[in-house]
């Protein structure tokens, strides 16, 4: 049922504290925020230290917490470890070996369970297996994988042995994928035959092939047949389970440095093709670590369920790394939230009593859509805390999200974040009073401000540039091959990390985003490059110029625009619409498919030739256009 206008407006005013319960159980009481946080920034190293000693397993100490010249950066200085340790062994060691580290569904019901303990052995047996076709320490192994407990095993396996994993996303097509194998120089692809998705059969092996055809560094194939595959592997592939089954259990966990790379994780910039963000094992681990237990304030024997895909940050931190590290049951599905029906989702956290649930605005949106009857035929009681990351949660989503699924007993958490950053950066935690539509405060260590060109604050509740001012453990190290893209993070607006997104900040220090500042897109919270559509156009033979926009969607956050100047003798038809989304889909994925299409007979531009694409912007949302004195015509 649909709120009307004026009940909204007195919602989102409001501050929302927590229920008593959720602040008693809490880690960290709502009036010792502001002095922690006062002590996190002010002897950063200190507090990082105290948490990497108290939480965490080093093969050995460290020397210094923080060294470098800005903006490279180094954590941990010379103290060693291995993630997986941490991740595996620690817990095992514990005397948690039979405790449940994932439970598995997909949409035919059909359930796994894992335990800390058969997770360790798996992992070692493949990454024997890694070790047996070759890699070493250093090598970058690609992963191209639905959310299965073996593309779990496989990452863990690449950082037991020190190789790189570079893990890309199951929605990216062929070319896609190729780019990336390509750019980080793959030794190995790691895959699965197919993925189900409402019911239909995903292959992914064949865009594997494609993607791998004619490489000469690719030196291996490494395939998961599923239930009832009878696959036969041809020259270069190996069975994923016979690898498995045909090595030890026992790998020592490889030493570490605290600064050697972890893993590749490529991701949509401004210009150009995507780049390659680096992580490091010290800093990711310490910092995802106690992200995962504060901002979530998990508990022994909470259930946990990221419902984000390995394939992006969010599962690489708060689906693999940070409860693995903190020691969680997490619950993992394949499948689409809404299939075979709408209450599916609700239906998984009845069944395993789901305490924390960690999902993305879009979703969010997706079930307001359905209505509140879907989640009323479940007990949804087990919930205790509710998280939203990937764009921002617009107040009629936050109040939705906070009363049908919280039932207005659990605390929602909007955690503003990025590839780039590793971890959350500002959000409130679980204890603390939120207020709709704002991500809130930065987190411990991280000091945050909204600034002009220049570098000024803003006044309170004046849009400005979100930045970073210090260094923060788990930030992007460099970007693999371009030191110089790195570099610009914090060049623009220096001597601040520059995030790319537009914020408020209010009087009480509650930051909101309201979006990206640059030419990056927000589709359904998968971040996606203007000028990575826009040369998949141009790649088509009708299509001689190019311009993509992001436009306001109620369901998708954004959806995307096309504009396009067709070659000579080239005449715009419906059919020819038709198949340049099918060639994008070929080219990008389907993820990438522009909403709409439109054919013009000039783009602006700038008098260097630049396309204006804020002016084609403001006039297809019939906004005022700005400043134009640059324009061409
Ligand atoms: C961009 C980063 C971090 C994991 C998912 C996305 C947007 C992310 C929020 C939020 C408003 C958000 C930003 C950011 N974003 N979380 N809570 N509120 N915007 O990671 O693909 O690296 O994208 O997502 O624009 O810059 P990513």
């Amino acid at each position: 049922m649909a709120m009307d206008k004026n009940e909204i407006v007195l919602k989102v005013n409001r501050v929302y504290n927590p229920p008593r319960a959720i602040v008693d159980g809490s880690y960290i009481k709502p009036e010792e925020y502001e002095r922690l946080y006062a002590e996190s920034i002010k002897d950063p190293e200190s507090f990082w230290a105290k948490i990497a000693e108290e939480e965490l397993h080093w093969f050995r100490r460290w020397d210094r917490v923080r060294a470098g010249d800005h903006p490279y950066y180094r954590w941990f200085v010379n103290g060693k470890l291995n993630i997986t340790y941490n991740c595996l062994d620690r817990h095992v060691k514990a005397g948690k070996r039979n405790k449940l580290a994932y439970i598995y569904i997909n949409e035919e019901n059909h359930e796994v369970k894992v335990t800390y303990g058969e997770l360790l052995d798996m992992v070692n047996r493949f990454a024997n297996g890694l070790k047996s076709l070759g890699i070493q320490r250093g090598d970058r192994v690609a992963i191209y994988m639905p959310l299965i407990v073996e593309q779990i095993v496989a990452m863990l396996a690449c950082a037991r042995i020190g190789a790189l994993h570079s893990v890309v996303f199951g929605g990216f097509s062929a070319p896609a994928l190729r780019l990336r194998i390509m750019d980080a120089q793959a030794k190995v692809v790691i895959t699965s035959t197919w993925t189900k998705r409402r019911g239909k059969k995903i292959d992914l092996k064949s865009s594997v092939d494609e993607a791998v055809a004619d490489l000469p560094f690719l030196e291996k194939v490494v395939v998961v047949q599923r239930e009832g595959d009878d696959y036969e592997l041809v020259e270069k592939e190996v069975d994923f389970h016979g690898l498995v089954k045909s090595q030890s259990s026992v790998c020592e966990p490889e030493v570490m440095d605290s600064e050697d790379p972890l893993f590749i994780l490529y991701t949509s910039g401004t210009t150009g093709k995507p780049k390659g963000v680096l992580h490091t094992v010290g800093g990711y681990n310490v910092y995802t670590h106690y992200t995962t237990k504060i901002v979530f304030d998990l508990h022994e024997n909470d259930i946990f369920w990221s419902t984000a895909d390995p394939g992006w940050i969010t599962g690489h931190s708060y689906l693999v790394y940070g409860p693995l590290s903190v020691g969680v049951t997490s619950v993992i599905a394949e499948g689409a939230p809404d299939y075979p029906d709408p209450g599916w989702w609700w239906s998984i956290i009845e069944r395993y009593k789901v305490n924390v649930f960690y999902t993305a605005p879009t979703v969010v949106r997706l079930f307001m859509r359905y209505g509140e009857e879907w989640p009323r035929k479940y007990d949804l009681s087990s919930l205790r805390i509710l998280g939203c990351v990937g764009e921002p949660l617009n107040p009629e989503a936050w109040i939705w999200f906070y009363e049908q699924i919280g039932k207005k007993n659990c605390a929602l958490i909007d955690t503003w974040w990025q590839t780039e950053t590793g971890g959350h950066m500002i959000t409130t935690i679980p204890s603390y009073a939120a207020k709709p539509g704002k991500a809130g405060k930065p987190f411990f260590g991280i000091v945050a401000d909204v600034v002009d060109k220049t570098g000024q604050p803003v006044a309170p509740n004046t849009v400005g540039s979100l930045v970073i001012k210090q260094p923060w453990p788990s930030g992007l190290r460099t970007c693999w091959n371009e030191p110089e893209r790195y570099e610009k993070y914090w060049k623009t607006i220096a001597p601040y990390y520059l995030a790319g997104d537009l914020a408020t900040k209010d009087e009480d220090g509650y930051i909101m985003f309201l979006g990206r500042a640059d030419d990056v897109l927000n589709v359904s919270g998968h971040r996606i490059g203007t000028a990575e559509v826009e040369s998949a156009l141009v790649s088509h033979p009708a299509v001689a110029e190019a311009a993509v926009i992001g436009k306001p969607h109620p369901l998708k956050g954004e959806s995307i625009k096309g504009f396009l100047i067709l070659k000579h003798g080239q005449e715009p038809s419906e059919l020819l619409i038709e198949d340049l989304k099918l060639h994008v889909r070929r080219e990008l994925g389907s993820l990438a498919v522009p909403d709409e299409l439109q054919v013009l007979d000039s783009l602006p531009k700038t008098r260097s030739g630049k396309i204006m694409r804020r002016v084609l912007k403001s006039h297809e949302l019939g906004m005022e256009v700005g400043d134009i004195s640059t324009l061409e015509d």
